[in-house]
């Protein structure tokens, strides 16, 4: 007897579909799994065996062998436990074999046959939805996640025992139902709220523009003065994410096995890799090709603290994702493809012991070391450059500045202008920037004088002029004038001092 059943399987970020043959022969009782599996899938044997025998089923006593095809792909993971249990039970006759053809199965199992949830099962229903399937069949933790894509049905089962009841469409759902309890905001009871933040009205006013328009954002000044605090602020004041941006974000966090709870992720990611993080780490790679924290911050914050600290190597690596919006890592033969558009925050000490001017007391070759690491490809691709100096005593008693409802508005009000134009502020290039921003004549001159007189570059003058738009976005006007342009230019004149300081 042979039976065949369709699941799915993820090759960095895109499904793959692959048909698990079981077939059953008289002679000794055995179980083989061929077609390049990794350990886990060979393990699944045991998984298997035991929950079939758990779950009231009979384990045939025949030669049972299951193929993975096709045989070239390399197969990960144990979310092929299910479908090989399923496979085996249509071709002993246990289960209708009509019922799973129309299906794509995607699951672990525990020993005693319940389903558990696997990485992917919003990118497996994809899938089974450009495969032309009906449906997928899931753990129930997973069907509010698989139900996300239109056409495809999403079925749950809690056990192998119960795979008769829920393969059956005359009856009522296996699973639980979801009473969808509407859950709350997720951002008030995580973000931490900017109405915490004394002071630092500047470095406020610097991250609700580079929230509004996307762009990457530098914090320097001494240790202790909130730039920390600032930064894991950001979240709080970033409007929700919707549309394909939400169900790519989902799905990204469904294969990386970083969701929490089920259905459609709103919430920008926010990432904050510790400065110890290699290369491969930060931008993805490995064998089988894994996203990285680019990827993982994709439509949202990569937070990179105490900048200086970082391997030289991992924030070069970050050029080509901050330049492109994607990363290609190239493993033999094959290409994988990431996805990375995230805004950059970082955030550093002047200088390694953080004093400024006449009060350091840093060593020539470790102001040169702390310079080298942040100047180069990094710094020539920061929008922003703010100073988070020490807040006064006042400061620190005076009620808080603003909170994070107030400028949440505010960036949602900027980010609806740029929608309406049809791109991000950080992702206009060329023609595009020039149609979006149309600066006025006075605009113009001073964009031509900053060029000429003070050796902005090219890459920078665009920067200039795509901050520009923002800040005019945030002032509700369709052209760039000069003012937001001389604005612009402020933000970004934090380089050289920067420099200096660092010199
Ligand atoms: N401007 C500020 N307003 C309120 N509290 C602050 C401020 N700056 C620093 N703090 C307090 O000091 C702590 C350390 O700040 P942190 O953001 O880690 O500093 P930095 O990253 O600049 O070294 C914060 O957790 C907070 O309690
Ligand atoms: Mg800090």
């Amino acid at each position: 007897m042979l039976a065949c059943v369709t699941t799915f399987v993820i090759d960095g970020l895109e499904p793959h579909a692959v048909s698990v043959e079981a077939d059953l022969r008289p002679g000794l009782p055995a179980f083989t799994i061929v077609g390049l599996g990794d350990r886990a899938v060979s393990e699944a044997r045991e998984r298997v065996r035991a929950a079939l025998l758990n779950s009231g089923y009979e384990f045939p006593l025949r030669r049972v062998t299951v193929n993975l095809a096709p045989a070239h792909l390399r197969k990960v993971g144990p979310g092929l436990d299910l479908a090989i249990a399923c496979a085996i039970l249509a071709a002993s006759g246990q289960i209708p074999a009509a019922a799973l053809a129309p299906l794509a199965v995607i699951g672990e199992l525990s020993l005693g046959g319940e389903v558990r949830p696997c990485r992917g099962a919003l990118a497996a229903a994809e899938g089974a939805r450009s495969a032309g399937l009906d449906g997928v069949l899931v753990a129930c933790e997973q069907v509010s996640e698989a139900s996300l894509v239109p056409d495809v049905a999403a079925l749950g089962v809690p056990s192998l025992a119960r795979l008769a009841e829920a393969l059956d469409p005359a009856r009522p759902p296996a699973c639980p139902v979801d009473d969808g309890g509407g859950s709350p905001d997720p951002r008030t009871d995580v973000a931490p709220d900017l109405a915490d933040v004394r002071g630092q009205r500047h470095a406020i006013e610097a991250i609700s523009v580079a929230a509004s328009g996307g762009h990457n954002l530098l914090l320097t000044g001494p240790p202790g003065t909130g730039k920390t605090m600032l930064a894991r602020r950001i979240p709080s004041i970033l409007p929700p994410l919707h549309g394909a941006a939400a169900l790519e974000v989902t799905r990204i966090q469904g294969i990386a096995g970083l969701r929490r709870d089920a259905g459609l992720v709103t919430q920008p990611p926010f990432r904050a890799p510790h400065h110890t993080i290699s290369a491969v780490g930060l931008v993805g790679g490995g064998s089988p090709p894994a996203p990285g924290e680019v990827t993982l911050a994709h439509r949202g914050i990569l937070f990179l603290d105490e900048l200086s600290e970082f391997d030289r190597r991992a924030l070069e690596a970050l050029r080509q994702p901050l330049e492109d919006g994607a990363v290609a890592i190239v493993r033999g033969q094959r290409v994988a493809r990431f996805p990375s558009r995230f805004m950059l925050v970082a955030a550093t000490n002047p200088c390694p012991c953080g004093r400024t001017g006449s009060a350091c007391s840093c060593g020539e070759a470790e102001l040169r070391r702390h310079e080298r690491r942040l100047s180069g490809p990094l710094l020539d691709r920061v929008d922003l450059l703010v100073d988070v100096p020490r807040p006064t005593g006042i400061e620190l008693l005076a009620p808080p500045a603003t909170t994070s409802a107030l400028v949440r508005e505010r960036v949602g009000a900027a980010r609806e202008r740029q929608a309406a134009r049809g791109l991000l502020n950080a992702e206009l290039r060329g023609r595009q920037l020039v149609d979006a921003a149309r600066p006025t004549s006075s605009a113009r001159r001073l964009l031509r004088d900053a060029y000429d007189r003070d050796g902005l570059s090219a890459r920078g003058r665009e920067r200039a002029l795509r901050l520009a738009r923002t800040i005019a976005d945030l002032d509700d006007v369709e052209r760039v004038d000069d003012e937001h342009l001389g604005q612009a230019l402020q933000y970004r004149s934090g380089r050289e001092r920067l420099a200096r300081l660092a010199a």
